[in-house]
């Protein structure tokens, strides 16, 4: 097994994802709404790169479609709801399809689309994606990052999964995997780390303090969510 990363979207190319399996990551918060929203019944989720394109969807079955995204972490005009996971509950979408804009997290799961197979994690789900990757799998994790940038939080995360994966297989990690792994496994206090970058700030000053804890939970939500045919669906459900 060779793992590898990308540190944001704007670092996807065909090459750094082919023949692997892209395991997308937005902590804050895409990747985090998505696995909430499939483990309280979602059908699916389509994510979409613009908000053009999701009203455009909604149009053609808007009793089926709920609308959810951001842009600078505030919800999206005409949109249902935002990209606080805490708004996706049961009672809201049980049975929907739920379309998707994000600024960064759609982006790095669409870009993803040469991988042999893409799967979407956060903390909250780390557990069940650890445990679903097999011993053959070449794996590169795919970091939504922030505007194209680095951000602590999804790379705490990517490092999280890989020491899990070292412990239980024999891995080649390249540097940058390497690196993100040492930063995971010497980082006393993720969330403390993470309240130091920038996306973590933004969101605080919006107000989003449930987001901002409930996003940091680790292993809490047993399932596995992934893209395939324009759509992420989930293959183990809590039960
Ligand atoms: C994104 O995709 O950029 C994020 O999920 C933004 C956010 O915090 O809502």
């Amino acid at each position: 097994m060779e793992i590898d990363i990308v540190f944001a979207a704007g670092e996807l190319s065909e090459q750094k994802v082919k023949g692997r399996v892209a395991i997308a990551i937005d902590v804050l918060r895409a990747t985090s709404v998505m696995v909430t929203a499939l483990k309280n019944g979602a059908k699916e989720i389509i994510p979409v790169l613009s908000a053009e394109e999701a009203f455009r969807l909604k149009e053609k079955n808007p009793d089926q479609i709920i609308l959810g995204g951001e842009r600078e972490a505030l919800p999206i005009d005409g949109f249902d709801y935002g990209n606080s996971p805490l708004d996706y509950t049961a009672d809201v979408i049980r049975g929907k399809s739920l379309v998707m804009t994000t600024s960064n997290g759609t982006r790095a799961i669409k870009g993803s689309v040469t991988a042999n197979k893409i799967l979407i994690a956060s903390f909250l789900n780390a557990k069940a994606i650890a445990d679903c990757i097999t011993k053959d799998e070449d794996i590169v994790f795919v970091c939504s990052g922030s505007n194209d940038l680095f951000t602590i939080e999804d790379s705490l995360c990517a490092g999280m999964l890989i020491s899990r994966l070292n412990e239980k297989y024999s891995v080649r990690l390249t540097d940058g995997a390497m690196a993100m792994m040492v930063m995971y496994k010497t980082t006393k206090d993720v969330k403390k780390l993470a309240s130091q970058g920038n996306h973590y700030k933004l969101l605080q000053k919006r107000g989003f303090y449930d987001d901002l804890d409930f996003c940091f939970v680790k292993d809490h939500i047993n399932v596995v969510p992934f893209y395939e045919n324009g759509s992420i669906i989930i293959k183990d459900l809590d039960t």
